[in-house]
Protein backbone atom coordinates (compact mmCIF):
# COMPACT_ATOMS: atom_id res chain seq x y z
CA UNK A 1 0.00 0.00 0.00
CA UNK A 2 1.15 3.50 -1.04
CA UNK A 3 0.08 5.71 2.26
CA UNK A 4 0.96 8.78 0.92
CA UNK A 5 -0.07 9.46 -2.65
CA UNK A 6 -1.35 12.87 -4.41
CA UNK A 7 -5.08 12.51 -5.35
CA UNK A 8 -6.90 15.66 -6.61
CA UNK A 9 -3.52 17.58 -7.04
CA UNK A 10 -3.44 17.34 -2.92
CA UNK A 11 -0.63 15.49 -1.16
CA UNK A 12 -3.20 13.31 1.28
CA UNK A 13 -2.20 10.36 4.06
CA UNK A 14 -4.97 7.43 3.48
CA UNK A 15 -7.98 8.97 2.84
CA UNK A 16 -7.50 12.06 3.86
CA UNK A 17 -5.94 15.18 2.39
CA UNK A 18 -3.11 16.71 4.21
CA UNK A 19 -4.10 20.74 3.65
CA UNK A 20 -6.61 20.03 5.65
CA UNK A 21 -4.93 17.97 8.36
CA UNK A 22 -2.48 21.04 9.03
CA UNK A 23 -5.23 23.16 9.18
CA UNK A 24 -7.09 21.64 11.60
CA UNK A 25 -3.38 20.39 13.88
CA UNK A 26 -1.03 23.65 13.12
CA UNK A 27 2.40 23.00 11.75
CA UNK A 28 4.96 21.42 12.03
CA UNK A 29 3.53 17.66 12.75
CA UNK A 30 4.16 14.11 12.33
CA UNK A 31 2.18 12.46 10.28
CA UNK A 32 1.51 8.68 10.16
CA UNK A 33 -0.43 6.05 8.55
CA UNK A 34 -1.54 3.45 11.07
CA UNK A 35 -2.20 1.38 7.76
CA UNK A 36 1.70 1.21 6.44
CA UNK A 37 2.95 0.33 9.78
CA UNK A 38 0.27 -2.83 9.68
CA UNK A 39 1.32 -3.76 6.04
CA UNK A 40 4.77 -3.49 6.92
CA UNK A 41 4.06 -6.06 10.15
CA UNK A 42 2.34 -8.20 7.43
CA UNK A 43 4.68 -8.17 4.88
CA UNK A 44 7.73 -9.45 7.20
CA UNK A 45 5.94 -11.90 9.13
CA UNK A 46 4.30 -13.43 5.55
CA UNK A 47 7.80 -13.84 4.47
CA UNK A 48 9.45 -15.03 7.52
CA UNK A 49 6.72 -17.44 7.89
CA UNK A 50 7.02 -18.04 3.81
CA UNK A 51 10.62 -19.30 4.55
CA UNK A 52 9.43 -22.02 6.98
CA UNK A 53 11.06 -19.88 10.28
CA UNK A 54 8.80 -19.44 13.51
CA UNK A 55 8.91 -15.54 14.04
CA UNK A 56 8.32 -13.23 16.98
CA UNK A 57 8.52 -9.70 15.59
CA UNK A 58 9.35 -7.59 18.80
CA UNK A 59 8.84 -4.21 17.35
CA UNK A 60 11.97 -2.06 18.00
CA UNK A 61 10.32 0.55 20.13
CA UNK A 62 13.30 3.07 19.95
CA UNK A 63 12.45 3.61 16.31
CA UNK A 64 8.93 5.29 16.73
CA UNK A 65 7.79 4.73 20.53
CA UNK A 66 4.57 6.31 20.01
CA UNK A 67 1.49 4.37 22.16
CA UNK A 68 -1.11 4.17 19.52
CA UNK A 69 1.66 2.41 16.69
CA UNK A 70 2.99 0.01 19.49
CA UNK A 71 -0.96 -0.85 20.09
CA UNK A 72 -1.13 -1.03 16.36
CA UNK A 73 1.44 -3.71 16.00
CA UNK A 74 0.38 -5.50 18.89
CA UNK A 75 -3.19 -5.77 16.98
CA UNK A 76 -1.03 -7.37 14.16
CA UNK A 77 0.87 -9.99 16.72
CA UNK A 78 3.83 -8.35 17.41
CA UNK A 79 5.76 -8.02 20.75
CA UNK A 80 8.63 -5.26 21.88
CA UNK A 81 12.14 -4.88 21.64
CA UNK A 82 12.74 -1.96 24.58
CA UNK A 83 15.85 -0.67 25.85
CA UNK A 84 15.30 1.58 28.67
CA UNK A 85 12.68 1.27 31.70
CA UNK A 86 10.21 4.31 29.66
CA UNK A 87 9.98 1.92 26.66
CA UNK A 88 9.34 -0.94 28.66
CA UNK A 89 6.29 1.27 30.48
CA UNK A 90 5.35 2.23 26.80
CA UNK A 91 5.06 -0.96 25.61
CA UNK A 92 3.52 -2.27 29.11
CA UNK A 93 0.99 1.13 28.79
CA UNK A 94 0.15 -0.51 25.22
CA UNK A 95 -0.80 -3.88 26.10
CA UNK A 96 2.20 -5.83 24.67
CA UNK A 97 2.05 -9.01 26.96
CA UNK A 98 5.12 -9.49 28.82
CA UNK A 99 6.33 -12.99 27.20
CA UNK A 100 6.92 -11.30 24.12
CA UNK A 101 9.25 -8.26 25.39
CA UNK A 102 12.79 -8.26 25.12
CA UNK A 103 15.22 -5.93 26.80
CA UNK A 104 18.13 -4.74 24.77
CA UNK A 105 20.64 -1.93 25.81
CA UNK A 106 24.59 -2.07 26.91
CA UNK A 107 23.83 -0.20 29.82
CA UNK A 108 20.43 -1.58 31.83
CA UNK A 109 20.51 0.24 35.53
CA UNK A 110 19.67 -1.94 38.02
CA UNK A 111 16.45 -0.29 38.57
CA UNK A 112 15.43 -1.11 34.83
CA UNK A 113 15.99 -4.80 35.95
CA UNK A 114 13.98 -4.66 38.17
CA UNK A 115 11.21 -3.54 36.56
CA UNK A 116 11.82 -6.19 33.97
CA UNK A 117 12.37 -8.70 36.27
CA UNK A 118 8.70 -7.42 37.77
CA UNK A 119 6.98 -7.26 34.68
CA UNK A 120 8.17 -11.00 33.64
CA UNK A 121 9.15 -9.95 30.57
CA UNK A 122 10.60 -12.70 27.74
CA UNK A 123 14.48 -12.16 27.90
CA UNK A 124 16.92 -9.81 28.96
CA UNK A 125 19.45 -9.65 26.47
CA UNK A 126 23.22 -9.64 28.32
CA UNK A 127 25.60 -7.50 26.60
CA UNK A 128 28.88 -8.07 29.42
CA UNK A 129 29.55 -9.72 32.11
CA UNK A 130 29.28 -7.31 34.75
CA UNK A 131 25.69 -6.91 34.03
CA UNK A 132 25.21 -10.66 33.97
CA UNK A 133 26.51 -10.39 37.61
CA UNK A 134 24.51 -7.24 38.28
CA UNK A 135 21.31 -8.91 36.58
CA UNK A 136 22.05 -12.30 38.61
CA UNK A 137 21.99 -10.01 42.02
CA UNK A 138 19.14 -7.79 40.86
CA UNK A 139 17.37 -10.75 40.30
CA UNK A 140 18.66 -12.85 43.94
CA UNK A 141 17.20 -9.88 45.52
CA UNK A 142 13.55 -10.36 43.84
CA UNK A 143 13.84 -13.81 44.45
CA UNK A 144 12.96 -14.59 40.73
CA UNK A 145 15.37 -15.76 38.13
CA UNK A 146 16.35 -13.79 34.76
CA UNK A 147 15.60 -15.45 31.30
CA UNK A 148 18.44 -14.00 29.61
CA UNK A 149 20.30 -14.48 25.88
CA UNK A 150 23.44 -13.15 25.45
CA UNK A 151 24.49 -10.65 22.64
CA UNK A 152 27.49 -11.69 21.03
CA UNK A 153 29.51 -9.29 18.65
CA UNK A 154 30.36 -11.57 15.69
CA UNK A 155 32.64 -9.23 13.99
CA UNK A 156 31.00 -8.47 10.83
CA UNK A 157 31.17 -5.19 9.32
CA UNK A 158 27.27 -4.10 8.60
CA UNK A 159 28.53 -1.56 6.04
CA UNK A 160 26.41 0.96 6.74
CA UNK A 161 26.38 4.63 8.38
CA UNK A 162 29.94 4.77 10.88
CA UNK A 163 27.49 6.29 13.72
CA UNK A 164 24.69 3.23 13.16
CA UNK A 165 26.82 0.23 13.08
CA UNK A 166 27.42 -1.72 15.52
CA UNK A 167 28.79 -5.26 14.98
CA UNK A 168 32.52 -5.02 14.54
CA UNK A 169 35.03 -5.77 17.50
CA UNK A 170 35.61 -1.79 17.68
CA UNK A 171 31.59 -1.02 18.49
CA UNK A 172 30.97 -1.06 22.28
CA UNK A 173 28.04 -3.48 21.42
CA UNK A 174 27.53 -6.77 22.60
CA UNK A 175 30.36 -9.85 23.78
CA UNK A 176 33.06 -11.00 21.10
CA UNK A 177 32.08 -13.57 20.19
CA UNK A 178 35.33 -15.55 21.12
CA UNK A 179 34.57 -14.76 24.69
CA UNK A 180 30.60 -15.73 24.16
CA UNK A 181 31.30 -19.57 25.70
CA UNK A 182 33.57 -18.38 28.71
CA UNK A 183 30.49 -16.16 29.68
CA UNK A 184 27.82 -18.97 28.90
CA UNK A 185 29.38 -21.14 31.43
CA UNK A 186 29.36 -18.28 33.70
CA UNK A 187 25.72 -17.68 33.04
CA UNK A 188 25.10 -21.36 33.99
CA UNK A 189 26.62 -21.33 37.20
CA UNK A 190 24.63 -18.31 38.51
CA UNK A 191 21.46 -19.35 40.73
CA UNK A 192 18.91 -16.38 39.21
CA UNK A 193 19.95 -16.82 35.86
CA UNK A 194 18.88 -18.59 32.91
CA UNK A 195 20.52 -18.85 29.69
CA UNK A 196 17.96 -19.55 27.06
CA UNK A 197 19.44 -17.88 23.67
CA UNK A 198 21.92 -15.79 21.76
CA UNK A 199 21.36 -12.26 19.86
CA UNK A 200 22.67 -10.48 17.62
CA UNK A 201 21.99 -7.01 15.98
CA UNK A 202 24.93 -5.79 13.66
CA UNK A 203 24.08 -2.43 12.82
CA UNK A 204 20.83 0.18 11.50
CA UNK A 205 19.93 0.36 7.92
CA UNK A 206 21.74 -2.36 6.15
CA UNK A 207 20.58 -1.57 2.63
CA UNK A 208 22.95 -4.70 1.81
CA UNK A 209 21.42 -7.65 3.04
CA UNK A 210 24.92 -9.91 2.45
CA UNK A 211 26.06 -9.23 5.91
CA UNK A 212 23.23 -10.78 7.63
CA UNK A 213 24.57 -13.88 5.75
CA UNK A 214 27.72 -13.72 7.42
CA UNK A 215 26.38 -12.66 11.37
CA UNK A 216 23.65 -15.23 11.51
CA UNK A 217 25.43 -18.18 10.42
CA UNK A 218 28.47 -17.33 13.01
CA UNK A 219 26.06 -17.17 15.73
CA UNK A 220 24.05 -20.74 14.83
CA UNK A 221 27.56 -22.31 14.82
CA UNK A 222 27.74 -20.31 18.42
CA UNK A 223 23.94 -21.94 19.23
CA UNK A 224 24.95 -25.62 18.07
CA UNK A 225 28.51 -25.02 20.33
CA UNK A 226 26.12 -24.10 23.53
CA UNK A 227 23.96 -26.39 22.64
CA UNK A 228 26.89 -29.30 23.14
CA UNK A 229 28.01 -27.89 25.70
CA UNK A 230 25.04 -28.91 27.61
CA UNK A 231 22.98 -25.20 27.65
CA UNK A 232 19.70 -25.33 27.74
CA UNK A 233 19.10 -23.46 24.74
CA UNK A 234 16.21 -22.29 22.94
CA UNK A 235 15.94 -19.59 20.55
CA UNK A 236 17.97 -16.96 18.89
CA UNK A 237 17.50 -13.32 18.60
CA UNK A 238 18.51 -11.93 15.12
CA UNK A 239 18.29 -8.43 16.07
CA UNK A 240 16.87 -5.38 13.11
CA UNK A 241 18.23 -3.59 10.93
CA UNK A 242 16.70 -4.08 7.70
CA UNK A 243 17.20 -0.42 5.28
CA UNK A 244 14.75 1.55 4.05
CA UNK A 245 15.11 3.31 0.33
CA UNK A 246 15.04 7.15 1.62
CA UNK A 247 15.70 8.29 -2.11
CA UNK A 248 13.23 6.41 -4.31
CA UNK A 249 10.56 4.91 -1.64
CA UNK A 250 11.44 1.60 -2.73
CA UNK A 251 10.32 -1.18 0.24
CA UNK A 252 13.13 -3.07 2.23
CA UNK A 253 13.30 -6.87 0.14
CA UNK A 254 11.81 -8.99 3.07
CA UNK A 255 11.67 -12.20 1.39
CA UNK A 256 15.41 -11.96 0.18
CA UNK A 257 15.91 -11.09 4.17
CA UNK A 258 13.92 -14.01 5.10
CA UNK A 259 15.78 -16.31 2.68
CA UNK A 260 19.38 -15.07 4.08
CA UNK A 261 17.94 -16.25 7.68
CA UNK A 262 16.79 -19.22 6.68
CA UNK A 263 19.71 -20.52 4.88
CA UNK A 264 21.92 -19.52 8.13
CA UNK A 265 19.58 -20.48 10.89
CA UNK A 266 16.42 -22.70 9.07
CA UNK A 267 18.24 -25.90 10.09
CA UNK A 268 18.01 -25.56 14.07
CA UNK A 269 14.25 -25.48 13.96
CA UNK A 270 14.27 -22.86 16.56
CA UNK A 271 11.68 -20.14 17.30
CA UNK A 272 13.47 -16.90 16.13
CA UNK A 273 12.94 -13.19 17.86
CA UNK A 274 13.49 -10.24 15.45
CA UNK A 275 13.82 -6.94 15.98
CA UNK A 276 12.79 -4.24 13.31
CA UNK A 277 12.30 -0.47 13.71
CA UNK A 278 13.06 1.53 10.43
CA UNK A 279 11.94 -1.17 8.20
CA UNK A 280 8.54 -1.38 9.79
CA UNK A 281 7.27 2.34 10.34
CA UNK A 282 9.99 4.54 8.68
CA UNK A 283 8.19 4.93 5.42
CA UNK A 284 4.59 5.07 7.36
CA UNK A 285 5.57 8.54 8.34
CA UNK A 286 5.62 12.14 7.23
CA UNK A 287 6.88 15.41 9.07
CA UNK A 288 4.70 18.30 7.74
CA UNK A 289 5.68 21.71 7.80
CA UNK A 290 4.76 25.24 6.39
CA UNK A 291 7.48 27.34 4.28
CA UNK A 292 8.02 30.72 6.60
CA UNK A 293 9.64 32.39 4.17
CA UNK A 294 11.59 32.04 0.35
CA UNK A 295 14.73 34.22 1.12
CA UNK A 296 16.91 34.50 -2.58
CA UNK A 297 20.19 34.80 -2.21
CA UNK A 298 23.13 36.13 -4.34
CA UNK A 299 24.04 32.09 -4.70
CA UNK A 300 21.38 30.25 -3.35
CA UNK A 301 17.31 30.14 -2.37
CA UNK A 302 16.19 29.12 0.81
CA UNK A 303 13.57 27.71 2.14
CA UNK A 304 12.77 28.61 5.15
CA UNK A 305 10.68 25.92 7.53
CA UNK A 306 8.84 26.26 10.49
CA UNK A 307 10.22 22.69 11.14
CA UNK A 308 13.75 22.01 12.69
CA UNK A 309 16.51 20.30 13.40
CA UNK A 310 14.94 19.71 16.65
CA UNK A 311 12.32 17.71 15.09
CA UNK A 312 14.37 15.82 12.75
CA UNK A 313 17.87 15.32 13.46
CA UNK A 314 18.85 12.99 10.82
CA UNK A 315 19.93 15.54 7.70
CA UNK A 316 22.08 17.28 10.42
CA UNK A 317 23.80 14.06 12.32
CA UNK A 318 24.09 11.85 9.65
CA UNK A 319 23.91 13.78 6.30
CA UNK A 320 21.14 11.33 6.35
CA UNK A 321 18.70 12.22 2.54
CA UNK A 322 14.72 12.39 3.12
CA UNK A 323 12.77 12.92 0.18
CA UNK A 324 11.03 16.45 0.18
CA UNK A 325 7.37 16.69 -1.77
CA UNK A 326 5.25 19.76 -1.80
CA UNK A 327 1.82 19.47 -0.45
CA UNK A 328 0.00 20.60 -3.41
CA UNK A 329 0.72 18.58 -6.27
CA UNK A 330 3.07 20.86 -9.25
CA UNK A 331 1.83 20.33 -12.44
CA UNK A 332 3.68 18.60 -15.01
CA UNK A 333 5.48 21.43 -16.60
CA UNK A 334 6.54 23.31 -13.14
CA UNK A 335 10.19 24.44 -13.41
CA UNK A 336 12.32 22.97 -10.67
CA UNK A 337 15.32 25.15 -8.77
CA UNK A 338 17.84 24.10 -6.37
CA UNK A 339 16.80 25.33 -3.12
CA UNK A 340 18.72 24.76 0.32
CA UNK A 341 15.32 23.47 2.56
CA UNK A 342 16.35 24.71 5.83
CA UNK A 343 14.65 25.11 9.39
CA UNK A 344 15.02 28.81 11.88
CA UNK A 345 17.25 27.42 14.41
CA UNK A 346 20.75 29.46 14.68
CA UNK A 347 22.92 26.83 13.48
CA UNK A 348 23.83 26.02 9.91
CA UNK A 349 23.29 22.53 10.45
CA UNK A 350 19.95 22.91 10.76
CA UNK A 351 18.86 22.07 7.22
CA UNK A 352 16.73 19.54 5.90
CA UNK A 353 18.55 19.09 2.26
CA UNK A 354 20.46 21.27 0.25
CA UNK A 355 20.23 22.48 -3.51
CA UNK A 356 17.06 20.07 -3.57
CA UNK A 357 15.41 20.80 -7.24
CA UNK A 358 11.97 22.01 -5.86
CA UNK A 359 8.87 24.45 -7.55
CA UNK A 360 9.45 27.87 -6.35
CA UNK A 361 7.01 27.55 -3.19
CA UNK A 362 6.21 30.21 -0.86
CA UNK A 363 5.52 31.33 2.56
CA UNK A 364 2.69 29.38 3.00
CA UNK A 365 3.05 26.51 1.31
CA UNK A 366 3.09 23.37 2.95
CA UNK A 367 5.43 20.42 2.41
CA UNK A 368 6.35 16.64 3.54
CA UNK A 369 9.16 15.49 4.29
CA UNK A 370 9.30 11.64 3.62
CA UNK A 371 10.20 8.59 5.52
CA UNK A 372 9.89 10.40 8.90
CA UNK A 373 8.53 8.21 11.04
CA UNK A 374 11.77 6.17 11.90
CA UNK A 375 13.91 8.16 14.35
CA UNK A 376 12.16 11.48 13.65
CA UNK A 377 10.08 12.18 16.45
CA UNK A 378 12.00 10.15 19.19
CA UNK A 379 15.17 11.61 18.51
CA UNK A 380 13.52 15.06 18.74
CA UNK A 381 14.50 17.17 21.29
CA UNK A 382 13.31 21.45 22.81
CA UNK A 383 16.83 22.73 21.34
CA UNK A 384 15.88 26.87 20.90
CA UNK A 385 13.20 25.66 23.25
CA UNK A 386 10.40 24.80 20.79
CA UNK A 387 7.83 22.83 21.33
CA UNK A 388 7.91 19.70 20.18
CA UNK A 389 5.77 18.94 16.91
CA UNK A 390 2.37 16.86 17.69
CA UNK A 391 1.47 13.43 16.06
CA UNK A 392 -1.03 11.82 13.97
CA UNK A 393 -2.02 9.16 13.02
CA UNK A 394 -4.34 8.25 10.18
CA UNK A 395 -6.38 4.81 9.49
CA UNK A 396 -8.64 5.18 6.23
CA UNK A 397 -10.74 8.63 6.45
CA UNK A 398 -9.91 9.21 10.24
CA UNK A 399 -7.17 10.94 12.13
CA UNK A 400 -6.47 11.44 15.97
CA UNK A 401 -3.38 13.47 17.26
CA UNK A 402 -2.02 11.04 19.11
CA UNK A 403 0.34 13.18 21.02
CA UNK A 404 -0.76 16.76 21.59
CA UNK A 405 1.36 19.69 21.16
CA UNK A 406 2.60 20.95 24.65
CA UNK A 407 2.11 24.43 25.44
CA UNK A 408 4.74 26.74 26.96
CA UNK A 409 3.09 26.74 29.91
CA UNK A 410 4.05 22.72 30.09
CA UNK A 411 7.34 23.29 28.83
CA UNK A 412 8.13 25.96 31.55
CA UNK A 413 6.38 24.45 34.11
CA UNK A 414 8.97 21.51 34.36
CA UNK A 415 11.85 23.71 35.71
CA UNK A 416 12.50 25.70 38.99
CA UNK A 417 14.38 28.41 40.47
CA UNK A 418 16.66 27.49 43.39
CA UNK A 419 15.18 29.26 46.17
CA UNK A 420 18.70 31.51 46.02
CA UNK A 421 17.49 33.38 43.06
CA UNK A 422 13.73 32.69 43.64
CA UNK A 423 13.22 36.60 44.04
CA UNK A 424 13.36 38.60 40.94
CA UNK A 425 15.88 41.52 41.02
CA UNK A 426 13.90 44.49 41.77
N1 LIG B 1 17.91 -3.96 17.90
C1 LIG B 1 18.97 -3.33 18.43
C2 LIG B 1 19.77 -4.00 19.44
C3 LIG B 1 19.29 -2.02 18.00
O1 LIG B 1 20.35 -1.40 18.52
C4 LIG B 1 18.50 -1.39 17.01
C5 LIG B 1 18.80 -0.04 16.55
C6 LIG B 1 17.39 -2.10 16.50
C7 LIG B 1 17.13 -3.39 16.96
C8 LIG B 1 16.50 -1.53 15.46
O2 LIG B 1 17.18 -1.25 14.29
P1 LIG B 1 16.40 -0.84 12.95
O3 LIG B 1 15.62 -2.03 12.49
O4 LIG B 1 15.51 0.31 13.26
O5 LIG B 1 17.50 -0.46 12.04
N2 LIG B 1 19.07 6.88 14.93
C9 LIG B 1 19.61 6.12 13.83
C10 LIG B 1 19.36 4.63 14.00
C11 LIG B 1 19.90 4.05 15.29
C12 LIG B 1 19.62 2.58 15.45
C13 LIG B 1 20.01 2.08 16.78
N3 LIG B 1 19.73 0.70 17.03
C14 LIG B 1 19.01 6.66 12.53
O6 LIG B 1 18.24 7.61 12.56
O7 LIG B 1 19.34 6.17 11.45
Amino acid sequence: MKPFQYRDGQLSAEDLAIESLAAEVGTPFYLYSEGAVRGQLRDLKQALIAAGLDPLICYSMKANPSLAIMRALLDEGAGADVVSEGELRRALMAGVPPQKIVFAGVGKTAEEMRAGLEAGILQFNVESRDELLRLNQVAASLGRTATIALRVNPDVDARTHAKITTGTSENKFGIDIALAPEIMSQAAALDHIRLEGLAVHIGSQLTDLSPYAAAFSRLAELFQAARDAGHAMKRLDLGGGIGISYEDGTPPDFPAYAEIAKQAVGHLGIPLIFEPGRAIVGHAGLLISRVLYAKQGINRRFLILDAAMNDLIRPTLYDAWHDILPVAEPGPNTPLLPQDVVGPICESGDIFAEQRPLPELAPGDLVAICAAGAYGATMSSLYNSRLPAPEVLVRGGEFAVVKPRLDYEAMLRQERLPPWLADAPA
